[in-house]
C-alpha cells in the first residue's frame, strides 16, 4: 500500500502501521533526504536474509565459510569509521548548563539549522540515491512497561541487519504503538547520497561525522559514520544518553552496565550490575566461567551493556536489559579467556573488522597463541606475522583485526544466557560494581561502606582510555559511572540522582546494594598484568557475596573495605601473597596524586556537584594523609 503524505513522496507505508505522526515524521524525513526510495523493516528472518545478501552483493559483506561459520558474514569497514567518535557526539539541550561541562554542546536551533533547516543543512539530500530503511525496535521486551519505543531512520543496510539483532525490530513494534504510541525518532545517515549512475562503496560513510542529541525533545540525529554506537541508535544513543535524560526525569536510572546472575552452590541466586568503561571487561564479567574450585557455582548472563534500573513494588532497584544482542569486542576473545562467547560465536554473527582466514573464516588478536600463516586482514590487505612485523609501528606488529573489531549475535547465542534475561520486572540487584582500567594505584577491589561513599567511588572513577573510541590511548581519564561518554544530561546533576535514589530507598525502608571498586588491571614492573583476571574473577566476585551474607573478613582503610589475602579462595590458582599484595597496595603518594584527579573533576563540575561528594573527599584526604 502506498499512501503519499506529502506530495511526490512515496512512502510505500505497509497497511498495518496506523500511526499518523509517524507516517508523517517518515514523510517528511524523505523529503529532506531525498531518499529514491522508502523501505519499511517487518524483522522477519526472511527479510534479515534478503538484506545480508544485498549486502553480499553490494560487496558490504562477506558471507564466511558456512561450513566453518554458519550464516555469518564479515564486514570490513571504511579505515576512517571504526569507533565512537566522542569528540563529534553533543548534547543539545535548551540551556548549555543542562548538558554540562563533560559533554559537547551546541544550541538546538543552531544544530537544527547545520543538520535539517538551514540552505546548506547536512541531512538535505544525504540519502540520494540510497533507501531509507524504517527501522522500528524497542528497547526493552515488547510491550512491557518498562520499554520504549524507537524507530530508526537510516539509509544502511547494515545498521537495519545489526538492529535486528541488537533490538527487538520489526512489525510487532507498530502494534505496540498502536496510532498514537510514543516514540524516539532517531535519525541516521551515513552522509554519502550517490549521483545517478555512481558507483557505491563497500562502507559508505563521511568525513564530517554529527551523532546529536536533543535530550528534553528525545530526538537523535546521527551524521557521517556507519559504526557502532555511532550508527545503531537503540544503543549508546537512545538506551544511555537520552534514557538516562527519561530516568533523571522520571526516577529511574539508565547505566553502561553489564547485568549478571550468580547462582551459589547452595541454589542462592544473587544479581550484580557492573559498570566498566568501554572494552573494559564487561561482556566478559557477564559470562564468567567459574574456576574448576568453584563447583557448583554458575553465572548466567543478563546483559553485557546496559542497564536500566528502576525501583520496584518491594522497594528495591531492579535491572533490566534494554538490547537483545552483544556487540563485543572481538580481540583477546579465545576460549581460555571467554569460552561461553567462543561458543556463541559458533553462527548467525556478524563481524565487523577482523581478519579473514584462508578457509573463509574469521581469526583476531588473541583468539589463538600462533596467527595462521595467512590472513586478509581488517583493510582488505595480504597479512602474514612477516608483513605484520615490517609494517608495524612503535615496535609492534601491525594487527591483523581492528582493536575495535566486533562481532554482533543474538543474546539467545548465549549459553549461559539467564533464563529470565528478558523479564520485565528485571532482578533486583544485590550488588553495583564499578571497575576502571588502571595499570596502578586502584586495588583489585574495596567494598565502599555506605551508599554515598560508592556513589563517590562511581563518581571518581578513572580509567585508561581503549580502543572503543577514536583518539589517544591508554590515557588515564576520569569515567565517572563509566558514562563519561553517555550522559545526557549534567554529570553533577547524575551523582546528584544517584544519592538521591539511595536516600528515597533508604528512608522507605529497603536494602540498598552494597557497592564495590575493582580494578582487574594493575601491572607488574614487567608491565604485564599481574591478577590474571576473567574467570579468575569469580574469587572476587564470591568475595562480595560473602559480605553481603556477613561471611567475608576483611580490611578496613582510607576510602573502604577490601579483603586480606586469607579471606579470598585460592584453591586451584597459584597466586602469592606477594602477588596479592602488589594489585592490592594502597601508595600514599599515589593516592594524594589520585585525589587531587578527584577534586580536578569535583572543580570542574562545582556548579552541580552535590556537597556530599566534597565532604567524602575531605574524609579520605584526612585519613590518607594520617
Ligand atoms: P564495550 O562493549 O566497549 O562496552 O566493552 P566491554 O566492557 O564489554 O569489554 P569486553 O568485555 O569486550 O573486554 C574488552 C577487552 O578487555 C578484551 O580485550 C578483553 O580481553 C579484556 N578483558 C576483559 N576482562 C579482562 C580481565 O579480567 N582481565 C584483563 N586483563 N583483561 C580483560
Ligand atoms: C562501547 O563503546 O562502550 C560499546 C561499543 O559498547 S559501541 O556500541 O560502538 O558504542
Ligand atoms: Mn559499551
Amino acid at each position: 500500500m502506498n499512501r503519499p503524505v506529502l506530495e511526490g513522496v512515496r512512502l510505500n507505508a505497509p497497511a498495518y502501521v496506523k500511526h499518523q505522526r509517524l507516517l508523517d515524521w517518515v514523510a517528511r524525513m524523505a523529503v529532506l533526504t531525498e531518499a529514491a526510495d522508502v523501505y519499511w523493516c517487518d524483522g522477519t528472518q526472511a527479510e534479515y536474509d534478503r538484506l545480508c545478501d544485498a549486502l553480499v552483493r553490494a560487496g558490504t559483506f562477506k558471507r564466511l565459510n558456512p561450513e566453518l561459520r554458519p550464516n555469518s558474514y564479515l564486514a570490513l569497514s571504511d579505515p576512517s569509521d571504526v569507533a565512537r567518535v566522542e569528540d563529534r557526539t553533543f548534547i543539545c539541550s535548551e540551556r548549555q548548563d543542562d548538558a554540562g561541562p563533560t559533554n559537547n554542546w551546541v544550541a538546538p536551533a543552531e544544530m537544527r539549522e547545520l543538520l535539517q533547516t538551514g540552505d546548506k543543512a547536512l541531512f538535505r539530500g544525504c540519502m540520494r540515491g540510497r533507501t531509507m530503511y524504517v527501522v522500528p525496535f524497542s528497547m526493552g521486551p515488547l510491550g512491557s512497561h518498562i520499554s520504549h519505543i524507537g524507530v530508526e531512520l537510516s539509509d544502511s543496510p547494515y545498521v537495519a541487519v545489526n538492529m535486528r539483532i541488537m533490538t527487538r525490530m520489526g512489525r510487532p513494534v507498530f502494534e505496540v504503538l498502536g496510532d498514537d504510541g510514543e516514540f524516539v525518532p532517531c535519525m541516521h545517515t551515513v552522509g554519502a547520497p550517490l549521483q545517478p549512475g555512481q558507483k557505491d562503496v563497500a562502507w559508505p560513510c563521511n568525513k564530517t561525522k554529527y551523532i546529536v542529541h536533543y535530550p528534553e525533545t528525545r530526538e537523535i540525529w546521527s551524521y557521517g559514520s556507519g559504526y557502532g554506537g555511532n550508527a545503531l541508535l537503540g544503543k549508546k544513543c537512545f538506551a544511555l544518553r537520552i534514557a538516562s535524560k527519561m530516568g533523571r526525569d522520571q526516577g529511574w536510572l539508565a547505566e553502561h552496565m553489564l547485568v549478571l546472575g550468580v547462582t551459589s552452590p547452595q541454589g542462592k541466586k544473587y544479581h550484580v550490575a557492573a559498570a566498566f568503561p568501554s572494552a573494559c571487561g564487561k561482556t566478559n564479567f557477564a559470562m564468567l566461567v567459574p574456576p574448576k574450585a568453584f563447583n557448583g557455582w554458575k553465572v548466567t548472563t543478563v546483559g553485557d551493556d546496559i542497564a536500566w534500573i528502576k525501583p520496584g513494588q518491594d522497594g528495591r532497584l531492579h535491572a533490566i536489559n534494554p538490547e537483545a544482542g552483544y556487540f563485543g569486542v572481538a580481540p583477546g576473545t579465545n576460549y581460555k579467556t571467554n569460552p561461553n562467547c567462543m561458543d556463541s560465536l559458533k553462527r548467525d554473527v556478524i563481524f565487523t573488522n577482523v581478519a579473514l582466514t584462508d578457509d573463509g573464516d574469521v581469526w583476531w588478536e588473541g583468539m589463538t597463541d600462533e596467527p595462521p600463516a595467512h590472513l586478509i586482514d581488517w583493510q582488505g590487505r595480504d597479512w602474514t606475522p612477516q608483513i605484520a612485523k615490517e609494517t608495524g609501528e612503535n615496535g609492534k606488529s601491525r594487527p591483523a583485526a581492528h582493536p575495535n573489531s566486533r562481532f554482533t549475535i543474538a543474546a539467545t547465542n548465549n549459553p549461559v544466557l539467564d533464563p529470565q534475561w528478558d523479564s520485565t520486572t528485571g532482578y533486583a540487584i544485590d550488588a553495583f560494581i564499578f571497575g576502571g582500567r588502571r595499570s596502578n594505584t586502584v586495588p583489585l577491589v574495596t567494598e565502599a561502606r555506605d551508599w554515598a561513599e560508592g556513589v563517590y567511588m562511581a563518581a571518581t572513577m578513572g580509567s585508561e582510555t581503549t580502543a572503543a573510541a577514536a583518539g589517544a590511548q591508554g590515557v588515564v581519564r576520569r569515567d565517572p559511572f563509566a558514562m563519561l561518554p553517555f550522559m545526557g544530561y549534567h554529570m553533577g546533576d547524575h551523582f546528584q540522582h544517584w544519592l538521591a535514589m539511595g536516600a528515597k530507598l533508604e528512608q522507605a525502608g529497603a536494602a540498598l546494594p552494597r557497592i564495590y571498586c575493582v580494578n582487574w588491571f594493575r601491572k607488574g614492573a614487567d608491565g604485564k598484568f599481574v591478577w590474571p583476571g576473567y574467570g579468575e574473577n569469580m574469587r572476587v566476585l564470591k568475595w562480595m557475596i560473602e559480605r553481603i551474607e556477613g561471611q567475608a573478613g576483611g580490611t578496613e582503610h582510607a576510602f573502604g573495605i577490601s579483603p586480606r589475602y586469607e579471606d579470598l579462595h585460592w584453591e586451584g590458582l597459584a597466586f602469592s601473597g606477594a602477588q596479592f599484595a602488589s594489585v592490592m597496595s594502597i601508595d600514599r603518594a599515589a593516592w594524594q596524586q589520585e585525589l587531587a584527579l578527584h577534586q580536578e573533576l569535583f572543580q570542574q563540575l562545582s556548579a552541580r556537584l552535590p556537597p556530599q561528594l566534597n565532604a567524602t573527599r575531605q574524609q579520605i584526604a584526612a585519613k590518607i594523609a594520617a
